[in-house]
């Protein structure tokens, strides 16, 4: 039996719809899943090491993916990652983390270098990390209740220059010795609300 154009329109048609359905962009949340392992369900990290991404700045993210896949921002496993994704999918990502709650973490600090790193931000960090680093600007993170750890790594990566500073943060950053450096860090780790 011959099969008639109209039957061939048939067949053709019911392969095509699975190469629509793999061809539909994924969500912002199927995307973010890939990130839950590490930064948490809804970007609340657990571990130390990894920064929490819920509530940070949508630019601040999509900046750090971008540097990440160029390789101009050091990382241990975020630059083999970020290769995988567009900038679109970076963009939907930024948007999901930057929508949830913010996670507040569970650590053990140091108040003395709390109280100090308090007296210190406004005059040196407040103008970039805004409201006591609640509230990111453009693309300078929120820093409020992020893990210690992370952010001290970050900070030794500023200062050796694996990790390029912002030129305006270097400015504050440079008269500072590692003791004030380090109170600041405390300072944001313990802010809560
Ligand atoms: C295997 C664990 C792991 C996975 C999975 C992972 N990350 Fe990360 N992420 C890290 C670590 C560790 C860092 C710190 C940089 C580094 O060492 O790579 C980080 C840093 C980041 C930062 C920088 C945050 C800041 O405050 O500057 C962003 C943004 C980020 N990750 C986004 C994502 C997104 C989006 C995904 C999902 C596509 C993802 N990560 C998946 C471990 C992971
Ligand atoms: C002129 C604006 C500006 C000022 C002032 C500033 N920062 Fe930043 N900060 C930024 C920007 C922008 C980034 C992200 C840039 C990048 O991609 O490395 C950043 C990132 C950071 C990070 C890494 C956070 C993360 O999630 O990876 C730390 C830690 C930090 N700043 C600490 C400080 C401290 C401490 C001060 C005060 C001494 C300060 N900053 C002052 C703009 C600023």
């Amino acid at each position: 039996m011959t099969m008639k154009w109209s039957q061939w329109a048939l067949v053709a048609g019911a392969l095509a719809i699975p190469a629509m359905v793999n061809a539909m962009p994924p969500t912002p949340a199927m995307l973010s899943n890939a990130c839950a392992g590490c930064h948490g369900v809804h970007g609340a990290s657990a571990g130390p090491s990894m920064p929490s991404l819920s509530n940070q700045s949508k630019v601040a993210i999509v900046e750090a993916m971008k540097k990440f896949k160029s390789g101009e921002r050091p990382s241990t496993v975020m630059g083999r990652l970020a290769k995988g994704y567009s900038d679109a999918d970076f963009e939907a990502m930024g948007e999901f983390f930057a929508k949830q709650k913010i996670h507040f973490t569970q650590q053990t600090l140091d108040a003395a270098k709390v109280a100090k790193g308090a007296a210190l931000q406004e005059k040196n960090c407040q103008r970039c990390h805004l409201e006591d680093g609640k509230e990111g600007k453009d693309d300078s993170p929120v820093m409020a209740s992020q893990w210690l750890p992370y952010m001290q790594i970050q900070m030794d990566q500023y200062l050796s220059g694996k990790r390029k500073m912002p030129e305006k943060m270097a400015e504050k950053v440079k008269p500072l010795s590692k003791e004030e450096l380090d109170a600041l860090l405390h300072f944001y780790a313990s802010v809560k609300k």
